[in-house]
C-alpha cells in the first residue's frame, strides 16, 4: 500500500563519500531488510508490466534480489546479468563506459528467440549499466519488455540513455 511505499522510500539510506569522496550513495539495504516495504516496492516495480514479459532479468548484484522476488511473485524465471568473468559460458557480452574506464556485463544463453525480458535494478544513475543490459538482451535475440528501477537519480541523466524506464522513487 501507499503507507508501506512511503516508509520504503525512507528506508533508503543516504551514505556520504561512498564509494569515493564526494559521492552520496543511496543504499537500499535497510529497504531490502524490511518485509512489508520490500513487498510494496516489488509490487510497484512490476505493476505496469503485468502480462507483458516472460522472464525477469536482475542486474548484479542488488538487481538479483529484486528479480528473485519478482520472479517468485509472477511465476516466471530469472536471467542473470553478471559482471564479466563470473559465468562459465557467457552467450553475449556488452561493454560500457564508467566514469573512469569501462565495464562489461555478460549473460548465459538461456533465452528463447523473441522471449520478452523485464529488466530490474535498484538504482538508475548515469544509465550506462541499464543501457548495456538492454543491448545484451537484444544481442541474445530476445526482446526488452520493459525496464524498472527502485530509485532514479534524476540529476545524472540516465533516462536519456535508457529510454523508457519505470521508477518507483526519484531523487
Ligand atoms: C550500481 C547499481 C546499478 C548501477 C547504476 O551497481 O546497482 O547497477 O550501479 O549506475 P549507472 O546507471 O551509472 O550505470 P554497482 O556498480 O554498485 O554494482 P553492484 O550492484 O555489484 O554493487
Ligand atoms: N546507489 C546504488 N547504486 C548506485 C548509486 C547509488 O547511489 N550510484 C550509482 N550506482
Amino acid at each position: 500500500g501507499v503507507d508501506a511505499l512511503t516508509r520504503a522510500e525512507s528506508l533508503i539510506a543516504l551514505t556520504p563519500d561512498y564509494p569515493e569522496p564526494g559521492v552520496l550513495f543511496r543504499d537500499v539495504s535497510p529497504l531490502l531488510a524490511d518485509g512489508p516495504a520490500l513487498r510494496a516496492v516489488i509490487e510497484e516495480l512490476i505493476r505496469p508490466f503485468e502480462g507483458t514479459y516472460d522472464i525477469v532479468a536482475g542486474i548484479e548484484a542488488r538487481g538479483f534480489l529484486l528479480a528473485g522476488y519478482a520472479a517468485a511473485l509472477g511465476g516466471v524465471g530469472m536471467l542473470q546479468i553478471r559482471k564479466a568473468g563470473k559465468l562459465p559460458r557467457p552467450a553475449a557480452a556488452v561493454s560500457y563506459e564508467l566514469e573512469y574506464g569501462t565495464a562489461t556485463i555478460e549473460a548465459p544463453g538461456v533465452l528463447r528467440e523473441g522471449e520478452r525480458v523485464l529488466l530490474l535494478d535498484d538504482v538508475l544513475a548515469t544509465g550506462g549499466t541499464l543501457a548495456a543490459a538492454q543491448s545484451l538482451v537484444t544481442e541474445l535475440g530476445a526482446v526488452v519488455a520493459g525496464s524498472a528501477v527502485v530509485l532514479e537519480l534524476t540529476d545524472l541523466g540516465g533516462r536519456a540513455v535508457v529510454g523508457d524506464v519505470h521508477t518507483v522513487f526519484t531523487a
